[in-house]
């Protein structure tokens, strides 16, 4: 088939600079693993297959590499003898009737690498009459790099790997990406007649471009300005580095879309996070994962959501959520922290040091001030009372809180789940709700106030305490206050709430 197409993605070496547990393809950028853009990259063109070659901490790599692509074929190279070597290893691990028509050749630890460009690659290979394709890049320092060598006619003639290269040979500044396209049958042949002859006395793939000289083939260079895609990671230094071109590159085809970023330094958007026109980021946002932001909505300053859902107009300040929604011209911050299972609803309100957690909060309904809502479900235009506990967990397991549509409960309540109060319901200040309040119910559960009389001039003698109290009663005029017998009866029942 000519149309067959196979991208082998190399992710078996080490990633010894990087000093880390994790397998060097596996570190985050924008919100995927290196690998997991290389493969994002890769699937961009549609292959007929991908084989990804693992050998370095497979345990982690491979069933991360198979989470992603589901239907890839993994090739376990069990010593890193070179990149020829780990084609190989690939090559072997495709059937006979998979080794076909274009083969491209990626590493697994190029984040930057956009499939667009993969795909102008491909094309220009087919295109040419030659056994295979090199991206090519034009770097002020070619270090570490393997040189384009040309010959009088400007013709590819070898890749010089670093270590193996004359001082006129590494004085080249056109070097390998490390991307390559080979015809299938080509590959099939050069493959097992690379030696490891050289310098490191690794299989290297480039030898690839003198044999097929040798053999009387042509050999084309594709050559590409935006170098930083096919640069790899091998630092946290470098890590950074390519984290912060690619946020860069993110915020900027977001702004072309009619996004607003105020300050692109200081804001963060992952490579799956979705943004609507005319949605404005305020200094210090990070978005992450599969974070969708609808139109208008103003984020920010300082907030970072994972997976957050947020409705047209809505207004996030100051607030950490992950795994939550929130409506259509809500509001929430500042100092708000959003648990995952948080559903606020249109127009709704979650305030200032509110946490939730599983609570679904209706349409206007708000939670304005120094409040817990767990496992809470807040009807339509209710509205909680400032430092509401709802206490969902009994010691062995959460429970849940219903509270009814326009019920409006008092400052300082706790909800003692499971417990429910009824729509268009009140409770009193202080109030600890234990058991179901009828709807349109006052619900208080605090006791009578009762004054213990000039208890801080018998109890606090001598004290800055006794002797304002004593100038303040020397003061009073009015004889009802002050009243032995502990104030106005039935001055808390039956009062409107005290509301946040
Ligand atoms: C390679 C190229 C060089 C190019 C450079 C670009 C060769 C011989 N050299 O050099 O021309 O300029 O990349 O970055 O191809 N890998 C395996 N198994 C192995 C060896 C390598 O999977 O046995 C993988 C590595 O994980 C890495 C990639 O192949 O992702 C490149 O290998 P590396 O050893 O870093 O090659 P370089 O010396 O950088
Ligand atoms: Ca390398």
């Amino acid at each position: 088939m000519p149309d067959d197409l196979t991208v082998i993605v190399l992710a078996a070496g080490g990633g010894t600079r990087m000093r880390s547990k994790t397998a060097k393809v596996l570190h985050p950028i924008s919100g995927r693993s290196m690998v997991g853009h290389v493969l994002h990259a890769a699937r961009g063109l549609e292959p007929t297959r991908i084989v990804a070659v693992v050998g370095h901490q497979r345990e982690q790599v491979g069933p991360h590499i198979e989470a992603l692509v589901p239907d890839v074929t993994l090739s376990i190279q069990e010593t890193q003898e070179g990149t020829a070597h780990a084609v190989r290893v690939a090559w072997q691990a495709l059937p006979e009737e998979a080794r076909v028509g274009t083969v491209v050749i990626a590493y697994g630890d190029t984040p930057l690498l956009e499939a667009e460009t993969l795909s102008r690659f491909v094309r220009f290979h087919r295109d040419s009459p030659v056994a295979m394709s090199i991206l090519t890049g034009v770097v002020a320092d070619p270090t570490g790099y393997g040189r384009i060598v040309r010959d009088e006619q400007d013709a590819v003639a070898a890749i010089v790997e670093e270590k193996d290269a004359s001082p006129d040979e590494a004085a080249i500044d056109e070097i390998n990406s490390g991307i390559l396209a080979f015809d299938a049958d080509f590959l099939d042949e050069v493959l097992p007649r690379i030696s490891n002859d050289n310098a490191k006395g690794e299989y290297y793939l480039t030898d690839a471009v003198a044999l097929a000289r040798e053999a009387g083939r042509t050999v084309a260079a594709f050559a590409i300005d935006d170098v930083v895609q096919t640069e790899g990671a091998n630092d946290r230094a470098q890590l950074a580095a390519l984290a912060a071109e690619m946020n860069r590159r993110i915020l900027a085809r977001w702004m072309r879309e009619g996004v607003t970023v105020v300050d692109p330094s200081s804001t963060w958007v992952d490579a799956d996070v979705k943004l609507a026109a005319d949605v404005t980021l305020l200094p210090g946002v990070q978005l992450h994962g599969a974070t969708v932001v609808e139109e208008d909505a103003v984020i920010g300053p300082d907030c970072t959501l994972k997976d957050v859902e947020v409705g047209p107009g809505a207004r996030v300040v100051r607030a950490h959520g992950e795994l939550a929604v929130i409506g259509a011209g809500a509001s929430v911050g500042p100092f708000a922290y959003l648990r995952p299972g948080t559903v606020l609803g249109r127009d709704g309100k979650i305030g200032t040091f509110v946490e939730t957690k599983n609570a679904d909060i209706g349409p206007g309904a708000k939670v304005p001030h120094l409040s817990y809502v767990g496992d809470a479900t807040i009807g339509e235009g209710a509205n909680i009372g400032a430092g509401t506990i709802f206490a969902n967990y009994d010691g062995l397991q959460k429970n849940r809180t219903t509270i009814g549509a326009h019920a409006k409960t008092a400052s300082n309540n706790t909800f003692v789940a499971p417990v429910s109060v009824g729509d268009g319901a009140a409770t009193g200040a202080g109030s600890v709700i234990r058991r179901d309040v009828p709807p349109g119910a006052l619900a208080v559960s605090s006791g009578p106030q009762r004054h213990v009389e000039r208890w801080a001039l018998r109890k606090r003698p001598g004290t800055q305490q006794a002797e304002a109290a004593e100038k303040a009663l020397g003061a009073q005029a009015d004889p009802a206050v002050g009243r032995p017998d502990g104030g106005t009866p039935g001055a808390d029942v039956g009062d409107a709430p005290t509301s946040g």
